[in-house]
């Protein structure tokens, strides 16, 4: 059976959509407030070490496995492997990124219906002149009704699974290349006003005065899942991108850019709001709530702030959405590609499936708010520590050893094209320093369960 592979227009999209993969919730919801959990700077400084030994040479690791097998995960990891003499089990490996990326959308898509109700409240003017505490309250109230939930949920299932179903070229490409740079153009915006009236000393403080005392086991290991999710590495959503590309393309280079602006858009952010919350009064730990509950407050004191506030939404609902999109083609490429089953039918049955295991995330907001599920965490907490802490990394680490002790050298070495020092500084990177960065945060992950 053959089929018609999908592939880029040209550089530029490739990079658009792994930059609208990269560029996502993880950016604007989470490392904000991870930064205010895990203690400011030291998070910051980990979280950019984590980017750049780690995320970096395994992101132009997963474009490169993806490009040179030109097949989904699963059978991609499968061809390398018999082309490498190495074990067919490795393709196993695509799968466990096929469940991690099932599990990440599964709340993922709980937060992205909290940010398309945003979008109603903003465009209404209900920000206008909240303060501190009301805000609040308004964010507690979304979170205290499970039907709201479940609607926004799936209303962003849908948006998600219906441009999935489409393929890959048509709409996404397109729209990346109008979404991406207006999200900057806003940020922009943000960033001005929160510098005119928010306390920038205070954030920058907060977010860059190196205090190595807080560099705490949890903030490495926060730092490093993060920096995974934030590139949307560990479970093939980059190496199915990859796996759409031309020859002709830079891994390199492209990987740069990616990975510098996924970072500077996530810091920015992080700038923006921290300004605003320091300037408020509000406290930098509020966890996943941050931008619910700050941002409104100063959108809604700003002059045309409802405009914004409803513009700076629609932003982060397309980021999401872009973001989403590349958690699930990794599977359906796998089912289009092995089966009868068409796209828009594997698409339908495996959309539901998540929505199915929202829906406990949902209640894990309110009704099943005291459900534990391992270590006292609840559903929500549970996946998103479990993916990006665990899965996540571990994928990385498998993905590294693969492409740099099973494969040909010389084989990698025609996809990236490197010259011979940096070719030697990536397998430097991938072969001993991220593996041992990774393996050695477990480690600590050990310690501190025991
Ligand atoms: N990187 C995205 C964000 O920051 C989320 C995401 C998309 C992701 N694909 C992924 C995370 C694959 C981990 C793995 O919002």
């Amino acid at each position: 059976m053959t089929h018609h592979r999908s592939a880029w227009r040209n550089r530029w999209t490739f990079m658009l959509a792994t930059a609208g993969s990269a560029i996502g919730l993880g950016n604007i919801w989470k490392l904000p407030y991870m930064i205010g959990v895990n203690g400011g700077s030291a998070f910051v400084l980990v979280f950019i070490a984590c980017i750049f030994f780690v995320g970096i040479p395994l992101m132009m690791t997963e474009i490169l496995l993806g490009r040179r097998a030109q097949k989904n995960p699963l059978n991609g990891i499968e061809t390398l492997a018999i082309e490498a003499n190495a074990s067919r089990h490795w393709k196993y490996l695509g799968g466990m990124g096929m469940i991690t990326g099932l599990l990440i959308l599964s709340f993922y898509s709980v937060i992205g219906g909290w940010v398309l109700s945003f979008i109603g409240a903003a465009a209404s003017g209900s920000f206008v002149g909240m303060d501190g505490t009301q805000s609040t309250a308004n964010f507690n109230q979304l979170l205290a009704s499970p039907l709201t939930l479940l609607f926004w949920h799936t209303v962003f299932m849908i948006m998600t699974m219906g441009v999935v179903a489409r393929g890959v070229n048509s709409g996404l490409e397109k729209a990346n290349n109008i979404l991406i740079p207006a999200l900057f153009a806003i940020l922009l915006i943000l960033l001005g006003y929160s510098m005119s009236v928010g306390d920038m000393s205070a954030s920058f403080r907060f977010m860059f005065s190196p205090d190595f005392s807080k560099i705490t086991p949890v903030a490495v290991l926060s730092a490093l899942g993060h920096a995974f999710f934030s590139l949307s590495l560990g479970m093939g959503s980059v190496m199915v991108y990859g796996s759409y590309l031309q020859r002709d393309v830079s891994i390199a280079r492209a990987t740069i850019y990616i990975a510098l602006a996924d970072t500077l858009l996530g810091l920015l952010i992080g700038l923006a709001i921290y300004a605003l919350v320091f300037a408020n009064q509000l406290a930098p730990n509020a966890g996943p709530g941050l931008i619910f509950q700050t941002l409104p407050i100063a959108f809604g004191q700003m002059p045309s702030g409802s405009l914004i506030a409803t513009l700076f939404f629609i932003l982060v609902a397309f980021a999401a959405w872009t973001s989403a999109i590349s958690l699930v083609e990794p599977t359906i490429a796998w089912v289009v590609e092995n089966t009868e089953i068409s796209r828009k039918i594997a698409t339908t049955i495996l959309g539901l499936i998540i929505w199915l295991i929202g829906i406990s995330v949902v209640f894990s907001f309110n009704e099943w708010q005291n459900v534990t599920i391992i270590f006292g965490l609840n559903i929500f907490d549970t996946l998103d520590k479990l993916t990006s802490t665990i899965l996540l990394p571990l994928g990385g680490l498998l993905i590294a050893i693969f492409a740099g002790y099973f494969m040909k050298n010389s084989h990698v070495q025609e996809e990236l094209n490197l010259h011979q020092w940096s070719f030697k500084v990536w397998i430097l990177m991938n072969n001993v320093i991220a593996p041992i960065g990774i393996i050695g945060v477990f480690l600590y992950l050990f310690k501190i369960i025991q």
